[in-house]
């Protein structure tokens, strides 16, 4: 063990992200990207960015971008605040309004990163568990100083409803961050939470619904004060040059965005009629991936099976997830290969 690494860090996993398999014959299902290629507009940002311009420093504040998201949302381009992926802007969240007595809030189970910043932090985690079938009850007295809430929840699929999440923020005395990492997949989203209230910001990712995990853009909308904060403490030039100019493409194509996110939503349609006749619980999807119980087989085990086949979701092991996979939406061919193989092991059991 080495002496110059800090205890804290000595002492803490990291993030686990999902599996990403080299073999191109694998059917991949497990870390919820899009399995359809982002708007034919970002092709052309990309062959018409010129090398040369390389050698420059990409615009601190992606000023371009910025205006676009405010013109998508409502606001101003200081409303708007632009991370390499969402992630990067959730840690700055923990960075910036935490302070080092403080406390990080989020459900559980929901996204397995946030524990990972409070770590990092060497701050208090405050997860709140969620009910029987992932429903959402606050304790009375529950505080923190920053909550980061999924919406709709990860790894579950469930949404809760706007009006809950709305008396939660206008209760909450810290930050909410709602990370909406999903919501084109949903029915309905808060983005107007983030204007409204001085405490809520909105966060969104290019990675699900626009096709572009590999890119890493996220972006944050709400209150002035809170988004300055984020420019103060962020690195010099966080978002690069090509990804500026590709997430712009692709943010100015609402059509392709919106036609992929149907065609999802039509196969996600399917999909669960196919499980839930096969004896699979099925948990209401508002995402790109389904949250489901298989019958007869634990869910361990269909998973190894699945692996076995080349065909690869996500299992959480743990108390609160042990039970369930989570399986993103692919092509409708990747997901009757998906239902054809657990049809025969289900039955196998
Ligand atoms: C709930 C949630 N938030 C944020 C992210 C990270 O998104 P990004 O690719 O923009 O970093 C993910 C990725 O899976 C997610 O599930």
């Amino acid at each position: 063990m080495s002496p110059y690494i800090k205890k804290s860090v000595l002492a803490m996993q990291g993030y686990t992200p999902g599996e990403q398999p080299t073999d191109p014959q694998v059917i991949k299902l497990n870390t919820n990207e899009s399995p359809y290629p982002p708007s034919p507009a970002v092709q052309k940002a990309l062959q018409s960015l010129k090398v040369e311009t390389l050698r420059l420093y990409p615009d601190p504040v992606s000023l371009a971008l910025r205006r676009k998201i405010a013109e998508l949302h409502g606001g101003t381009p200081d409303n708007v605040f632009i991370g390499n992926g969402s992630d990067e802007t959730l840690a700055l969240c923990s960075r910036a309004f935490v302070e080092d007595n403080g406390a990080i809030g989020y459900f559980e189970p929901s996204y397995s990163l946030y524990p990972v910043l409070a770590q990092i932090r060497t701050v208090t985690a405050r997860p709140v568990a969620l009910g029987p079938d992932f429903a959402w009850a606050m304790p009375a007295d529950y505080q923190a100083s920053l909550f980061f809430m999924t919406t709709p929840n990860a790894p579950t699929g469930i949404q809760y409803p706007k009006t809950a999440i709305r008396a939660f923020c206008a209760r909450f005395p810290g930050v909410i961050v709602l990370d909406e990492a999903y919501v084109d997949f949903a029915r309905e989203h808060c983005m107007d939470l983030a204007m409204e209230c001085d405490n809520v910001l909105v966060l969104r990712t290019l990675s699900k619904s626009y096709a572009l995990a590999g890119l890493r853009l996220g972006y944050v909308v709400g209150a002035a004060p809170l988004i300055e904060s984020l420019f103060k403490i962020k690195d010099s030039y966080n978002v690069d040059r090509i990804t500026q100019a590709t997430a712009l493409a692709a943010l100015s194509d609402q059509a392709h965005m919106r036609a992929l996110v149907a065609r999802i939503k039509a196969t996600r349609r399917q999909t669960i009629a196919d499980l839930e006749q096969m004896g699979f619980r099925v948990f209401p999807s508002e995402t790109n991936f389904l949250w489901v119980k298989p019958p007869r087989i634990s869910a361990a085990d269909l998973y190894r099976h699945l692996r076995e086949q080349n065909i690869l979701v996500r299992y959480f092991p743990g108390p609160r997830t042990q039970d369930y996979l989570r399986i993103t939406i692919g092509t409708d061919e990747q997901m009757q290969a998906l239902v054809k193989a657990a049809r025969v092991l289900v039955k196998a059991g």
